[in-house]
């Protein structure tokens, strides 16, 4: 099944989601169709609060940058009640776009590295430093999980010239080539 994808606006972005258990009612299924919804969108990551469910999963798919990055052919992965335990003192800016705020991207500021505790779809628990093209999409979609999206990360006067924008979405004034709501 193929999830509409929650628009900006939309409180359900804005809480923070909750762990899961291994008895989580059809996990496997759910995880399916995150990546379907995800792949339909053209997105290389999807985090559950943008189908609606404020659980603390999401799914990425570096394989688009598979190209330039061969060690990254088969990065498709799902990650469950995720932890950011460390960052790299590092940034670099990357431009960012987001499944739920069609037509924004922007240059957003984030360590290039992370230390993440999290629970595989099998929850096998891991625990690693994550960097490069997976660091910088982990983070944005850990961000969703904590009810924050990247236009947050902004200065205050980049974030005033994009109020328009924003405001558009929140009034369902947008185009996106995925179902949404
Ligand atoms: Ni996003």
């Amino acid at each position: 099944m193929i999830y509409p994808i929650v628009i900006y606006g939309s409180p359900i972005l804005r809480n923070v989601s909750e762990d899961i258990t291994p008895d989580y009612p059809d996990l496997k299924k759910l995880i399916e169709d995150m990546f379907l919804t995800m792949r339909e969108a053209e997105g290389v990551g999807l985090a559950a609060p943008q189908i609606g469910k404020n659980i603390r999963l999401f799914v990425v798919d570096c394989t688009p940058w598979a190209e330039e990055n061969p060690e990254l052919a088969d990065y498709r992965r799902a990650f469950i009640n995720a932890e950011i335990l460390e960052e790299s003192e590092e940034t670099d800016l990357f431009n960012e776009g987001c499944l739920s705020l069609p037509g924004l991207h922007e240059n957003v500021r984030r360590p290039i590295a992370i230390r993440m505790r999290w629970m595989d779809e099998d929850f096998n628990e891991h625990d690693e430093w994550i960097d490069g093209l997976p660091a910088r999409v982990i983070q944005h979609e850990y961000d969703h999980l904590e009810g924050e999206v990247f236009t947050d990360h902004l200065s205050p006067l980049r974030r005033n010239l994009l109020k328009n924008k924003l405001t558009n979405l929140t009034k369902g004034k947008y185009r996106a080539h995925y179902r949404t709501k």
